[in-house]
């Protein structure tokens, strides 16, 4: 008997990096076996900021390899594209007419989007988390796995909830969060956080022969600028990220030698190229093997649609009963 629902959604950005991994693939894979997962590629919400427009499609195959690749498992979960359920867009407009847009408008993740493209302030840009909630409401999902920065979505989510039991009587649960616990996974400036845009990202598809070369780019340790200056391993980022990759004894003694400087930061790179590479190996080989059956993943996609779209037409069913307008 499994504990309850899960919904999750994530934009199509492609090919996925160690950081997304780490931070949430990883998270929708363990939760498969407690939950019913629902996972969906949101190219509707990708549609607020039009970046990569053209390449929607494109991404949400390339996003899906990964996620299969790493064990999202379409036989235990539902895995669609956000658009070919359009029942989430009945339920967006009818939450809108419930919102106060004052309420949408102090969002801090608004404000932060129109300060960045403040040529193209539209109004589903306003309305991106209506339509979030009505994601997560559509399922009954009650366990929403997110970063913080979605906490302020989950919040105005649970409080759509809340409005509309209050106005039309009970009809959903109050989704709860559940905050992926991964550490913060900077990227190979170790500046910030890893991401594809900054181009600071070790993608998990990469080739290992590529996956040593970015990471024999990144940065270590400021402080140590020759060879015989000792190491700081605490605010080294190549250490931080050993600790994902390689074992604590061994991780144990290279901090040991960099502090005492008895290993340079190219040999610590290169044993952490090559783990990185190790722990990939058989990702990239489903991956491949994944991407060689032609169809397969429309496949995978329209039996996800088809299985989100019968739990979305009997929700929407009764959103409209208790609406009135039926
Ligand atoms: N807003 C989320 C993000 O940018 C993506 C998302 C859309 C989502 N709908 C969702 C996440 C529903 C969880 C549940 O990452």
């Amino acid at each position: 008997m499994k504990k309850g629902r899960v919904f999750s959604g994530a934009r199509p950005t492609g090919r996925q990096h160690i950081g997304n991994y780490l931070g949430a693939i990883k998270n929708y894979v363990a939760l498969q076996d407690d939950y019913d997962c629902i996972y969906c590629v949101v190219d509707v919400h990708a549609l607020t900021t039009m970046e990569d427009v053209g390449e929607i499609r494109e991404n949400t195959r390339e996003m899906m390899l990964d996620w299969l690749a790493a064990g999202l498992d379409p036989e235990r979960s539902i895995i669609f594209v956000q658009s070919r359920v359009p029942e989430v867009l009945e339920l967006y407009t009818f939450f809108s007419m419930i919102t106060p847009l004052g309420r949408l408008l102090r969002i801090p993740t608004f404000k932060e989007k129109a300060r960045m493209q403040p040529d193209n302030v539209n109004y589903g840009l306003v309305g991106y988390p209506v339509l979030m909630a009505a994601d997560i409401l559509l399922y009954k999902a009650e366990v929403v796995p997110v970063g913080e920065d979605q906490a302020f979505h989950l919040e105005f989510a649970r409080e759509t909830a809340r409005r509309f039991n209050l106005l039309f009587g009970q009809t959903f649960p109050e989704p709860q969060i559940r905050l992926t616990t991964a550490p913060l996974i900077l990227g190979l400036n170790g500046v910030n956080k890893m991401s594809k845009s900054l181009d600071n990202d070790i993608e998990l598809a990469a080739s290992p022969e590529q996956t040593m070369e970015r990471v024999m780019t990144a940065f270590t340790d400021p402080a140590r600028r020759y060879l015989s200056d000792p190491g700081h391993p605490d605010v080294c980022n190549i250490n931080h990220l050993h600790q994902f990759f390689t074992d604590s004894a061994d991780r144990s003694a290279i901090q040991e030698a960099c502090r005492k400087a008895e290993i340079g930061c190219v040999e610590c790179k290169r044993i952490l190229g090559s783990n990185i590479n190790k722990a990939l190996e058989d990702f990239r080989e489903k991956r491949a093997e994944i991407a060689a059956k032609s169809g397969y993943i429309d496949e995978v996609l329209a039996d996800g649609a088809s299985r989100a779209e019968a739990i979305a037409k009997e929700t929407i069913f009764e959103v409209k009963q208790n609406m009135g307008l039926i």
